[in-house]
């Protein structure tokens, strides 16, 4: 069989990134975040489609570059249709169908969130990196989705429960937020809890059926009981940093882990992966690890690189979709919601 060079391509939210996959195995991933969105404290839509169309053009030419290859080598394009921001998949949506067009090669749309589960999947030359075997449960946690999925197949995902409100890295970017830290407020939050006392405080917990998850209740715990805490002494933020990190995280982890344990519990399957960019989170991944030598999971953690939106990972499951001839047309729209 001939090499398969696949070009994906990601831009659904704030980060544009291109990147070149040979059979399978990547070649590189290049990525370009956006600071414009810090002064605002959240993703700003508008703000977020111009800086792409500035960067998608270099974007794809240093992917291309730095895999070694010239265009003219690529077997098809793969790019994210959705879900995202509209005004953002557009720019990388419409990038890869003139760029397909033009260079006469089939197109494969991806599903973000496959994306994201398929990041387990991605071979690098020298890295031996182990695929979880279906069927294996995968936490998806990032800015817009917390859902436990029953994954079948590359793109057979079925949906066990998911958040009835905002999601788990919303939360946690709210709380920074709250407390006058920066933005995105994950990784703020993930440092500062590493050196408190995740037992220092106590918040809500939701109470819902199922596997589903809410954020919402957590939120407003923390604000009313903060903005008591500051009546007492207005510089309680300043305080008690660390440990209300540590104490907010814990109770983001173990409302994400009593779901997640159930799923296991109750399917039988204990090959257990986590994606998306809450999976970045070291309290997160150490109640993996506590759940791997407790329970007996085989857990899969992504490489850093890949938890947070990255073209690597629509690579790999636009290449598996080539291999089963699973090409798109150029009329198809992008999707803001999940039509998977
Ligand atoms: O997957 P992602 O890059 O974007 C979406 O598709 O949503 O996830 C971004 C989210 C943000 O909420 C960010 O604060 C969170 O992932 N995040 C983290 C960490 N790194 C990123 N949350 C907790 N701990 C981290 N280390």
């Amino acid at each position: 069989m001939e090499d398969v060079y696949i070009l994906g391509i990601e831009s659904s939210c704030d980060d544009t990134s291109a990147a070149v996959l040979k059979n399978g195995v990547l070649l590189s991933n290049v990525t370009a975040s956006q600071a414009v969105h810090e002064a605002y404290g959240g993703v700003v839509p508008e703000l977020a489609s111009r800086a792409h169309q500035q960067n998608i053009v270099p974007v794809v030419d240093q992917a291309i570059k730095r895999a070694g290859i010239e265009k003219e080598q690529l077997t098809a394009v793969a790019f994210t249709r959705g879900p995202g921001l509209m005004g953002s998949l557009l720019v990388g949506v419409s990038f890869a169908k003139g760029f397909a067009r033009a260079l006469g090669i089939p197109m494969v749309d991806v599903n973000h969130l496959h994306g994201h589960v398929m990041a387990h999947f991605i071979d690098e030359p020298d890295a031996d990196n182990p695929h979880p075997p279906f069927p294996f449960i995968c936490l998806l946690v990032s800015g817009g989705n917390s859902q436990i999925i029953k994954v079948n197949s590359y793109k057979d995902m079925e949906i066990l429960g998911q958040t009835i409100d905002d999601a788990a890295g919303e939360a946690i970017d709210k709380c920074a937020k709250v407390m006058g830290l920066g933005y995105p407020g994950g990784p703020i939050i993930d440092r500062l809890a590493r050196q408190g006392n995740p037992d220092a405080f106590q918040f809500a917990k939701p109470h819902i059926q199922g596997y589903d998850y809410s954020f919402s209740g957590l939120k407003t715990s923390f604000l009313y009981s903060l903005r008591d805490w500051l009546k007492d002494d207005p510089d309680f933020i300043e305080h008690h940093l660390n440990d209300l990190a540590a104490s907010y995280e814990k109770t983001v982890v173990d409302i994400l882990m009593k779901k997640l344990k159930m799923a296991v519990k109750d399917t039988g399957i204990k090959d257990v992966a986590v994606a998306g960019g809450v999976s970045a989170n070291n309290g997160l991944r150490n109640a993996f690890r506590d759940a791997e030598k407790r329970l007996g999971w085989n857990i899969f953690i992504p490489k850093f690189s890949y938890t947070t939106d990255n073209a690597a990972m629509i690579g790999i499951t636009g290449y598996y979709k080539y291999l089963d001839g699973d090409f798109v047309d150029i009329d198809a729209p992008a999707y803001s919601r999940d039509e998977r």
